[in-house]
């Protein structure tokens, strides 16, 4: 039985709780939480602690917080020696304090609170400094994920980047569509279907090949019409800096 603690109380930490709340192997013996509040649904209360000191030695501390915390946390923890992994895309694993062994164990999703999700299908990239601690985070990961892979602080920093690309800019480019049905009293909802077939395509075709629309046309009056009937300086941006880069990225062999 591995032992396990959790810092933090957001949308990661959460998730990570449910995934290990379902295995036998692995024990979450506590959870720090600023405010405990947040947990009280999903952990026994006894577990929760919101000071540092009253935490115990465990195998692994998981550190799930603000990136810009996660320096701060890992000082704090009251032991030395312990592995101790944070949960970050972009955050280099030698940021963590070196009074503790240092690890990385980064779910490769968007988490959400409240929405609920499969971790064995969430890739976890982890990485270590040696190979006894590697072994110990590939034990945890391949616990709750059927998709663990060893992944450096650079290629992660890499992944990081590629994820904000399709995960948080596609996104924001869906909050867009939305203001413009909302603009034309059009139910985003007629938008869903192709939203989906969009996501859907990609496990089949390589980006390239599933580009469609105008710009992979070359359909300069319809991007023009696009333009005129744009009046929001963002949008307008938007459109022109994304229909540039499809439009260049048709010329590379
Ligand atoms: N969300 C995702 O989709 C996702 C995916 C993969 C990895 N990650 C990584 O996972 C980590 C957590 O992300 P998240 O989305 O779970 O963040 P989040 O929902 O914003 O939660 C952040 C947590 O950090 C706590 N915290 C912040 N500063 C703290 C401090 N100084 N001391 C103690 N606790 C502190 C917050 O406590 P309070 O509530 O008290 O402020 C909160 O519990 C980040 O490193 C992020 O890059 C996130």
């Amino acid at each position: 039985m591995i032992k396990v603690s959790i810092i933090g109380s957001g949308n990661v930490a959460q998730h990570l709780i449910h995934a290990f709340a379902n295995e036998n192997n692995i024990e979450i013996l506590q959870v720090f939480a600023r405010n405990p509040d947040d947990l009280i649904d999903i952990i026994n209360p006894n577990k929760i602690v919101s000071d540092f000191k009253y935490l115990q030695k465990v195998d692994l501390f998981i550190i799930a917080v603000s990136d810009n915390s996660i320096i701060e946390v890992s000082a704090k923890i009251p032991f030395e020696n312990c592995l101790v992994a944070h949960t970050s895309g972009s955050i280099d694993l030698n940021v963590l304090n070196s009074k503790n062994r240092k690890a990385v164990f980064y779910p490769l999703q968007t988490f959400s609170k409240t929405k609920k999700l499969n971790f064995k299908e969430i890739p976890i990239c982890i990485e270590a400094q040696n190979s006894r601690d590697y072994s110990i985070i590939e034990y945890v990961a391949e616990s709750i994920s059927n998709n663990v892979q060893k992944i450096d602080s650079k290629q992660r920093k890499a992944l990081h980047v590629a994820a904000v690309f399709v995960c948080n800019f596609t996104n924001h480019l869906y909050q867009v569509g939305n203001e413009i049905c909302n603009e034309n009293n059009i139910n985003f909802e007629i938008l869903k279907p192709l939203i989906q077939e969009t996501a859907n395509k990609i496990l089949l075709l390589s980006p390239k090949e599933a580009q469609t629309g105008p710009a992979k046309r070359g359909d300069s009056q319809t991007i023009n019409e696009h333009l005129k009937f744009l009046k929001n300086e963002n949008q307008i941006g938007i459109y022109i800096l994304l229909t540039k880069s499809i439009i260049d990225n048709g010329k590379k062999l």
